[in-house]
């Protein structure tokens, strides 16, 4: 288990994606999810105030929604729900008075007192960031929010909100939200890792299973029509991409596991990466991810990997 960021908090070595709540998992599934994720030991959920707003008749806020009335159900639960601004329609941007005024939204539909894990979701530029970080300080001064984090932006835009935190004495981020996959390597590596490293901020990565291509169920054209998702799975398809389901499958077979199990182990033998995020659209899907933390692969297995990976320079 990794600490978070400098905290004494151990996250179990998955993070339970979300962005399917409310969406293509309907809330029972959900609940169920989150009980096979909790009773497995996970303990970190990632959400967001958007999600899935994309969805024909939603308006956001609908994962929250869905995990709010989970726990209500399991308010003796040890998880932690991580939560985002930024994105949601009607609280666009990271303006002191929005980040205030989406994270009470947010608290209602989660139906707690205080969100474990705060984070701007995506870069507000038009914003001045020293009102932004001022204001996720304020937060956590008021007890709003326990802890900070940060998706989605640069090396040098974390290195200035770490900067801002250390002239006013502001409570420090503890984690980073970057994509980053075997297939996904460019955003996060190298200057957030360094950064990761350096400033001990715990990264948590979304895009682990790059959509679902890193389960190895994507290996034809024909393939990517078993799901909505096999657009998104779409860009993987080629030589390099299906070389490393390949090895993937090798190590797998070999190992006993699953294909998705190996590709999440991966994130964890990379420096500066905690733990990745992953989503499960159904209970039956959360199996394999759950195995990942369990599965320590050997330095010659990650080395091959990372090879295949850096042919692809993604
Ligand atoms: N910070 C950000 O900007 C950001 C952006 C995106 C996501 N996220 C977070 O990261 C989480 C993960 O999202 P992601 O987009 O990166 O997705 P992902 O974890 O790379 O892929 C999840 C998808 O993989 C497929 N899958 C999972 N387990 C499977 C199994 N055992 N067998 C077959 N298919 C399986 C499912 O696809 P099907 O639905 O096709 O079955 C599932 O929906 C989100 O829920 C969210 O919490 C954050």
């Amino acid at each position: 288990m990794a600490k978070l960021g400098r905290t004494d908090i151990e996250i179990y070595p998955l993070v339970l994606g979300t962005n399917t709540f409310g969406w293509n998992t309907e809330e029972a599934e959900a609940h169920a999810v989150l009980d096979a994720f909790t009773a497995a030991g996970g303990n970190l959920i990632d959400t967001a105030d958007v999600y899935s707003a994309w969805a024909p008749g939603n308006v956001g806020g609908e994962s929250e929604t869905v995990i709010g009335t989970w726990l209500a159900k399991h308010r003796d639960t040890q998880a932690m729900v991580a939560t985002k601004v930024s994105q949601h329609p009607e609280f666009k941007g990271l303006t002191a008075a929005n980040i205030r005024a989406a994270a009470e939204a947010s608290l209602k539909r989660l139906g707690t007192e205080v969100i474990d894990l705060y984070y701007a979701h995506f870069d507000d530029e038009e914003t001045p960031l020293e009102e932004t970080v001022g204001a996720f300080n304020d937060l956590a001064n008021e007890g709003t929010i326990r802890h900070i984090g940060i998706s989605n932006y640069s090396p040098e835009r974390v290195r200035e909100w770490l900067d801002i935190t250390e002239r006013h004495g502001y409570a420090r981020p503890v984690a980073l939200q970057p994509k980053y996959s075997l297939v996904s390597r460019s955003t996060f590596e190298p200057g957030l890792r360094d950064l990761a490293v350096a400033e001990d901020l715990s990264a948590l990565p979304y895009h682990a299973l790059a959509s679902g291509f890193l389960t190895g169920k994507y290996r034809t054209e024909a393939d990517l029509k078993q799901s909505i998702r096999g657009d998104s799975a779409a860009r993987h398809l080629n030589p390099s991409g299906l070389a490393i389901i390949e090895k993937l499958d090798q190590i797998a077979q070999a190992r006993g596991v699953a294909i998705a199990s190996v590709a999440l182990a991966w994130t964890r033998t990379r420096p500066g990466i905690a733990a990745p995020i992953a989503g499960a659209r159904t209970a039956d899907q959360l199996g394999p991810l759950l195995a990942s933390a369990e599965l320590e692969l050997t330095r010659d297995e990650a080395d091959e990997l990372t090879a295949l990976s850096d042919v692809i320079g993604a």
